[in-house]
């Protein structure tokens, strides 16, 4: 099909960058080789043995049908019983969506407010979908670039300075992809006093790895301390991430009944309703999860531990990240492009990261390196590197 057969929104689309390092090292891995993958963002654990069991038990009673669009009774139950017992959040059961993950949620938020040229602010380094997600829906991405000497965090005085009339959303997602960066309760605060001042701006909070936390990072919600935007706060979360279910594909969306409405609409037309064994296994998860969740962080948290330290040691600086899975170390001591340093490590060494540029300009002079691996393999990644790094610089 020739290209002026496809719409102008689809031609804006980029492929995702951390897709083309993963498909890099698969075909490197094709080749025999054997690859040390640290590109791809999600927990090396299986799903654990008691959500399993819920979704062969929902098949076994019948559970093979279509269920109500928004997601059943039970499922959105779930999750607003979550919000309110982890969160204080109180919600409505008419004021949330399941969906087939969380990314179909946010792609579904920005079709449903995004009129062309609107204006999306999103802090970088940033997941990589965000722009491209905010192009499909005609609207503009404006990056802010947040360096690592602010934290990798949105400063009150840039979002000021970013605001226009155009401006539809801010998307915050804490702890980030890929810095680990956690807003604090002060900083929820301060970005909040400046929103205020802005009515017609919305806010995306994306959760999906609020319980990836380490050390003493709090475990605060944007409405817990400025319950005052709950109108215009549309938070995102899902199992995916926490639960190691990525592939079960829910996610969840609660905000403001008439946006949940208006997102009803697109979700009957592209998807009807996720995947309802997947939502009875997000009961089980949401509902009983919480030790198994405990006991695959302690090993995140032993994995970063080991990892920074590893690439402190190796030269490449390397900030402690207080959440998610993710070290985003410093390579621009080698004195390489970021993607020459990520080719050049996957061609000698076999070890795959993607360069930080694909989180935004400002990755620029750093790689993002996922820890949801096994600790075995985390250790061999970092004696490759190691060598790769002696060899470059010596
Ligand atoms: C920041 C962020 N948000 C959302 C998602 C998507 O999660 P899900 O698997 O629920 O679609 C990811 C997955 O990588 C992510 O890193």
């Amino acid at each position: 099909m020739t290209s002026s057969r496809l719409a102008a929104r689809v031609q804006r689309i980029k492929p995702s960058p951390s897709t083309s390092a993963a498909d890099r090292a698969n075909e490197l891995r094709r080749q025999g080789q054997s690859i040390v993958n640290l590109v791809v963002g999600e927990p090396d654990f299986d799903t654990p043995a008691h959500i399993r069991q819920a979704a062969a038990a929902a098949m076994d009673k019948g559970a093979t049908r279509y269920t109500l669009m928004a997601g059943t009774v039970e499922l959105r139950e779930a999750i607003v019983a979550k919000l309110q017992r982890e969160n204080g959040l109180t919600y409505a059961m008419n004021e949330v969506i399941a969906t087939s993950g969380a990314k179909s949620a946010i792609y579904n938020a920005l079709a449903v407010t995004l009129e062309p040229g609107d204006e999306v602010l999103i802090p970088a380094p940033y997941w990589v979908s965000y722009p491209d997600m905010v192009l499909a829906c005609d609207g503009v991405p404006v990056t802010l670039p947040c360096p690592e000497s602010q934290g990798f965090k949105l400063t009150p005085a840039q979002l000021d300075a970013a605001i226009t009339p155009k401006t539809r959303w801010l998307i915050v997602n804490s702890p980030s992809n890929p810095t680990g960066a956690c807003y604090t309760a002060g900083d929820y605060r301060a970005l909040a006093e400046v929103l205020m001042r802005h009515p017609q701006v919305m806010v995306m909070t994306d959760d999906i790895y609020e319980h990836i936390r380490y050390d003493d990072a709090e475990r605060v919600h944007l409405l817990g301390v400025a319950p005052q935007l709950r109108d215009r706060t549309l938070a995102i979360n899902g199992v995916s991430k926490t639960y190691a279910m990525t592939g079960w594909r829910i996610g969840y969306a609660c905000g403001p009944a008439a946006l949940i409405e208006a997102m009803m609409k697109v979700h009957q037309y592209s998807m009807l309703c996720a995947s309802i064994i997947a939502q009875d296994a997000a009961i089980e998860a949401l509902a009983h999860g919480e030790d198994e969740m405990k006991k695959m962080r302690d090993q995140y948290h032993r994995r970063r531990d080991f990892i920074v330290r590893r690439f402190n040691e190796i030269g490449l600086k390397c900030h402690l990240p207080r959440g998610s899975f993710y070290a985003f170390p410093d390579i621009s001591k080698t004195g390489l492009p970021e993607k020459d340093f990520a080719i050049g490590l996957l061609q000698a060494e076999k070890v795959a990261i993607v360069p930080g540029s694909a989180f935004g300009e400002n990755g620029k002079g750093f790689c993002r390196a996922c820890f949801a691996t096994s600790y075995e393999q985390l250790i061999e990644a970092s004696n490759r590197i190691e060598r790769h790094v002696q060899n470059l610089v010596k």
